[in-house]
């Protein structure tokens, strides 16, 4: 069956990674990023109306509904499942905590799909479909990593609100999981020093960088039929962090 997915952060990293999994099961994207990347367009040109794509900054949470859903999302237009993917990282210790920038983090990686959530689901009762949501969190939720405290504590909320989603939705049908991804090469680990990377590397088991293939395909696994009865729950595509 074709499904249509919402997936965030599209431009780059993982959201890309995602996209292209998604488009290869024949499915349709509903993209959404701030900006339209070489990369994204080179997939509409592969893949037409197949990958379709809306610039929006998501930390306008007061617009979701209008600028998502009603422009871009409209009901006529089913919605089979919601890829939670964008966020930024506001890395610090503690000692350095800034409000405003822990606020402006919260309002991309919390409070956006969140809101995002709340339309899916509307959304997915109103077309009566059984849809899957899939948050990408990180493995620094589990482990702990110094200087990720502010980053770590948004997506332990999202899994609680992962966990607490599946328990209200299912009986509708509607699932939710997350996805919580090790140490990726990505623009947002670009920052790291070789030095601290073979450090991460040599806390998993597999002595290596989690590939973002991996965590993509888990995505897309957990977005479809297969995954019919998982919910609720934490995946962890993390080389085997320990
Ligand atoms: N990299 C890692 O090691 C790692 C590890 C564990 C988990 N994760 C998680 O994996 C996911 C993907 O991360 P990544 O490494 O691929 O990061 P990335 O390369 O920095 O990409 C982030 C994506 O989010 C989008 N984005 C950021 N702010 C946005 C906003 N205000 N509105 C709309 N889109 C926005 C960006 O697009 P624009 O800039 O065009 O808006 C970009 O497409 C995130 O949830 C991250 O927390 C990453």
């Amino acid at each position: 069956m074709t499904k249509n997915i919402l997936v965030t952060g599209v431009s780059q990293g993982l959201g890309l990674a995602i996209a292209r999994a998604v488009l290869a099961q024949g499915w349709t994207v509903s993209g959404v990023s701030r900006r339209l990347s070489a990369e994204y367009t080179a997939l509409q040109r592969e893949h037409g109306p197949r990958a379709r794509f809306h610039a929006f900054d998501l930390s306008r949470t007061d617009d979701v509904k209008s600028e998502l859903f009603d422009k871009y999302l409209p009901f006529e237009l089913p919605l089979h499942g919601y890829v939670n993917n964008a966020a930024v990282a506001y890395d610090d210790i503690v000692t350095n905590l800034d409000a405003a920038r822990l606020r402006a983090m919260y309002e991309v990686n919390v409070f956006a799909p969140m809101m995002v959530t709340k339309y899916a689901i509307r959304h997915m009762l109103f077309n009566r479909l059984a849809g899957s949501i899939v948050h990408i969190s990180s493995i620094s939720v589990h482990t702990g990593y110094k200087g990720l405290a502010m980053y770590a504590s948004t997506k332990g909320a999202l899994e609680a609100f992962s966990k607490n989603t599946a328990r209200e939705w299912g009986e509708r049908g509607i699932r939710s999981n997350c996805a919580v991804a090790g140490f990726m090469d990505t623009a947002m680990s670009g920052k790291l020093t070789e030095e601290q990377r073979q450090w991460i590397y040599n806390r998993t088991a597999l002595k290596q960088v989690t590939k973002l293939d991996s965590v993509a395909a888990t995505t897309v696994h957990l977005l479809g039929e297969g995954a019919a009865s998982i919910t609720g729950q934490n995946i962890f595509v993390d080389s085997g962090t320990i």
